[in-house]
């Protein structure tokens, strides 16, 4: 045998072989997955996306929300933990609650693209939708510092829109304080002048929101720096005045999205831990 023929056959049995177990025997092995039913009468499970939660999966897809989060929670078998009696645990997706059990192959039949991930920069989100509710999507979709000082997502601001309030706040508008909202995304704080200039104008009204609120007892000076400071940060924690903030079509889509996320709750017979 010539030695291309050689060559030939060796790079077509690498080839073949690598098609044969990668691609075709995976395809008959899950090609057949059927969504799971207890009992005839029960909704089977899993269950397509719909509506509003297929849009969302697009913004999910075009903000590149799978760099950092994958959807896949691990088996009992991955992490181990120690409690506090030096007992050692597996299972450190599921102590973590990002779901009851492991995910199998079955979770994914109605995903295309599946979009299980391979950084976890954030957590793990298979399984999100049992954790938060909308208002608290909205919120931390719109800057996730206000819920997690310490986080390092970036903020999806331009999902939503900041408009003057016409008649009543709208019921959707996020309740965020101001300092979030001044400066879309970021956290807003006033120079030390400018909380000078603010006191001088609002002073006496911003003073007697703060005593209205119940744990605010035994008044407040607003001319000690101590004073100053407390009346300050209970400001930027109120709403700004006449501003609304509210989410676009894209931004409902998306939290419908992370709502319908449930990939790791219903029990299937496969998937024991
Ligand atoms: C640069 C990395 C990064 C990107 C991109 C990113 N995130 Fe995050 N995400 C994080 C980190 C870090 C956290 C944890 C801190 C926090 O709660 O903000 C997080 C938390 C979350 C949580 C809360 C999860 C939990 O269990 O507490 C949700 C929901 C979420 N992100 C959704 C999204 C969506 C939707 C997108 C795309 C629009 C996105 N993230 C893009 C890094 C990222």
């Amino acid at each position: 045998m010539d030695r291309g023929m050689v060559i030939f056959l060796g790079a077509l049995l690498t080839f073949s072989s690598s098609w044969l177990g990668l691609i075709l025997f995976p395809y008959w092995q899950l090609n057949n997955e059927k969504p799971y039913q207890k009992e005839p009468g029960d909704d089977p499970y899993p269950m397509p996306l719909q509506g509003e939660a297929l849009a969302g999966r697009k913004i999910y897809q075009a903000n590149g929300c799978i760099y950092c989060h994958s959807q896949q929670v691990r088996s009992e078998k991955f992490g181990n933990w120690w409690d506090e009696n030096g007992q050692e645990h597996t299972g450190a997706d599921i102590k973590r609650g990002w779901g009851s059990r492991r995910n199998v192959s079955r979770d994914y039949i109605y995903d295309n693209p599946t979009m299980l991930g391979t950084m976890r920069t954030g957590p793990d989100i298979a399984n999100v939708g049992s954790r938060y509710s909308e208002a608290w999507q909205h919120s931390h979709t719109f800057n996730p510092r206000a819920l997690n000082d310490w986080s390092i997502m970036p903020s999806f601001a331009f999902l939503y829109r900041k408009e003057k309030v016409v008649g009543e706040r709208s019921e959707k508008a996020l309740k965020l304080g101001r300092e979030w909202t001044v400066d879309p995304g970021y956290r807003w704080r006033p120079s030390a002048s400018e909380w000078d200039a603010i006191l001088q104008q609002s002073g006496d009204a911003i003073k007697s929101r703060y005593l209205t609120e119940p744990t605010h007892t035994g008044g407040i000076d607003p001319n000690t720096p101590d004073g100053k400071k407390r009346l300050l940060d209970f400001w930027l924690t109120t709403e700004e005045e006449g501003i609304q903030i509210v989410p676009t079509g894209n931004a409902n889509a998306l939290v419908a999205y992370l709502l319908a996320l449930r990939k790791a709750e219903v029990p299937v017979p496969e998937a024991k831990e």
